[in-house]
């Protein structure tokens, strides 16, 4: 008997279940069912079972976590970068950020929907992989395997959540929606090609996209972080963009390698931020001309990497409906969101 759609642990069969979810096709590149009040594609529901039963953190893990378009992308380099510094110095013509795409580096723990490969062959993947081993996630907190939710202190691993101005998020979706569409062929949920603007704000704002409603995602992972400071950071996107650096050194610090007095006169912080910044990183060969084994272009992921971009695209208006939607969200919680006319 499949688990009602709210409960907070995957059902078993997944796959029984699945049907009975409601169901979302408007918003590309994949068709997304409801559960646990987050819409996601069928493909990384189906595989949720799977990882809960098999994936078995490491104290010395760390697992970025985001809400699609917020600066996943940035945030793994940077993490990758500081936690393998030692095997691979920033300053290393042949470092790995230099001949693979950040997602090439830190895999999402749930199956890529773009690459439909098999769930059981890339937990393996996992198991192979060096500690201290980074890997990723889109699934919101509520959805996250209880060993990587649970336990404190050096014994349990930590999460590292990036967030991003709603807007912003938005709009930066839309443009990696209308790039990425046709890799997805006849996978992609009705009227891919046709996404406009109107439509997408509509999906958004009802919380009817990857891993929304975006407000939500976000606020499960701060109220954590909140409860369990020293498991899980969360970021803003917007203060990384201001200060690079101070976010190099408290990930280190919370990833449990932080730089030593030598590494920092001798430019490591400053060398890996260059390293990972948007300039460095969209100019990289394989970030030019790469592409994943679904036809996802690598230069999808690097775009203007600015705060407030929603202001050349969004009416005042709509704008307005957006904050309004997500302050009655918020109310009560704490938790407000930052862009660049608030910092
Ligand atoms: P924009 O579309 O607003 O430019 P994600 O990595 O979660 O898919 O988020 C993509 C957003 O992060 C895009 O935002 C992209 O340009 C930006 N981004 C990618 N790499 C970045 C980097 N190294 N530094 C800052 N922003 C980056």
């Amino acid at each position: 008997m499949p688990a009602p759609a709210d409960a907070t642990r995957p059902a078993t069969d997944m796959a029984e279940l699945l049907p009975s979810l409601p169901l979302e096709t408007r918003c590309p590149p994949l068709p997304l069912r409801r559960y646990n009040g987050f819409w996601l594609p069928e493909s990384v529901l189906t595989e949720l079972p799977a990882i809960h039963a098999r994936l078995e953190p490491r104290p010395s893990d760390v697992f970025l976590a985001s809400f699609p378009k917020s600066g996943t992308t940035w945030l793994k380099a940077l993490a990758f970068a500081t936690a393998h510094r030692a095997t691979h110095p920033p300053s290393d013509a042949g470092h790995p950020l230099r001949r693979m795409n950040p997602h090439e580096c830190v895999q999402f723990m749930e199956m890529d929907p773009e690459l439909r490969r098999d769930t059981g062959s890339l937990l393996e993947e996992f198991e192979q992989l060096a500690s201290p081993r980074v890997l990723a996630t889109h699934l919101p907190y509520c959805l996250l395997p209880e060993s990587i939710t649970t336990g404190e202190g050096a014994a349990a691993s930590r999460v590292v959540y990036v967030c991003r101005n709603p807007k912003d998020a938005f709009i930066s979706g839309l443009f990696f929606v209308k790039k990425v569409s046709s890799a997805y062929g006849a996978g992609a949920s009705a009227g891919a090609r046709a996404f406009n603007l109107e439509e997408a704000f509509e999906l958004f704002c009802e919380g009817r996209v990857f891993a929304g409603p975006q407000w939500r995602h976000v606020l499960q992972y701060w109220e954590a972080s909140m409860r369990r400071p020293k498991q899980v950071l969360f970021l803003e996107y917007e203060r990384m963009l201001r200060d690079p650096e101070a976010t190099v050194k408290k990930l280190a610090e919370f990833m449990g390698c932080g730089f030593s007095k030598e590494e920092e006169e001798g430019g490591v912080v400053d060398e890996i931020v260059k390293l990972c910044s948007l300039k460095e990183l969209k100019n990289m060969e394989v970030n030019r001309s790469g592409g994943n084994q679904a036809g996802v272009r690598n230069d999808a992921y690097f775009r203007k990497g600015s705060s407030g971009d929603w202001r050349n695209h969004l009416t005042p208006e709509l704008a307005r409906r957006l904050d309004k939607i997500v302050e009655e969200a918020l109310q009560g919680s704490g938790f407000a969101f930052v862009d660049d006319a608030n910092m």
